[in-house]
């Protein structure tokens, strides 16, 4: 991997949802690469947020790569809807996954990427079968759930075994991370492997945002 800046994606969890278009576009201005959608259904994760309607009326107002987040159980029931909404990439998490590979195919079958999460809990040889199939895996950095919350330190290894796997097996395949990313961590991350940075408080709740995305956005590995 050679060294190339780092893609940074806000969360719009994190945004003024009284002002979401004005988000999108501060988001869009300062240089952010994805738009992160958080996705939550009350049961695969404690917090109900938004679905397809909102996900399509983000996508109707930026050009921003639509990362969508599902945070939800069984998503195959919905993928379809998600991809309609204008997702270019969606990912899924493996502790709600029956037939993972299934899942994956599944989202590939639109032409979109499929990405892979995994909680703090859940080690990254479960991946290892799958691998070769995904074009992203976010590793999550803090329980999913929530935004703001702090960033669990054991995730630089995991980022770490993660990115010796994929040198192996996949190399174009992208690592992205996620919960509790500041400007601190942001340089550990990025080294341990990373390549996208979800940032959502540290994002639109910084006092300038452009400087925040400037910053991260400056760090190579
Ligand atoms: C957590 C979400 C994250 C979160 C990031 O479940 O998946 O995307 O919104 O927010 P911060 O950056 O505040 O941890
Ligand atoms: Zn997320």
């Amino acid at each position: 991997m050679q060294a190339t800046s780092t893609l940074l994606a806000p969360s719009i969890l994190s945004a003024d949802f009284t002002r979401l278009a004005s988000s999108i576009e501060i988001a869009e201005k300062a240089g952010a690469d994805w738009m992160h959608c958080d996705v939550m259904d009350g049961t695969f994760v404690p917090n109900i947020t938004f679905g397809p309607l909102i996900v399509q009326a983000i996508a109707s107002c930026t050009n921003m790569i639509i990362d969508t987040h599902l945070m939800i159980a069984d998503p195959d029931r919905y993928i379809e809807d998600f991809v309609k909404a204008g997702s270019h990439q969606i990912t899924v998490h493996q502790e709600a996954c029956n037939h993972l590979h299934r899942t994956v195919q599944f989202i590939r079958s639109f032409g979109v990427k499929a990405g892979v999460s995994i909680n703090p809990a859940t080690p990254v040889s479960v991946l290892e079968a799958i691998l070769c199939d995904l074009d992203l895996v976010l590793v999550m950095s803090v329980n999913p759930g929530f935004g703001g919350q702090k960033f669990i330190p054991s995730s630089i290894d995991k980022i770490r075994q993660l990115h010796s796997m994929r040198l192996q097996m996949n190399p174009d395949m992208v690592i992205a991370v996620d919960g509790g990313i500041t400007e601190e961590n942001a340089g550990s991350v990025v080294s341990a492997g990373a390549d996208a940075l979800i940032a959502g408080t540290a994002f639109f709740r910084a006092s300038d945002p452009s400087a925040a995305a400037a910053g991260i956005k400056s760090i190579t590995r």
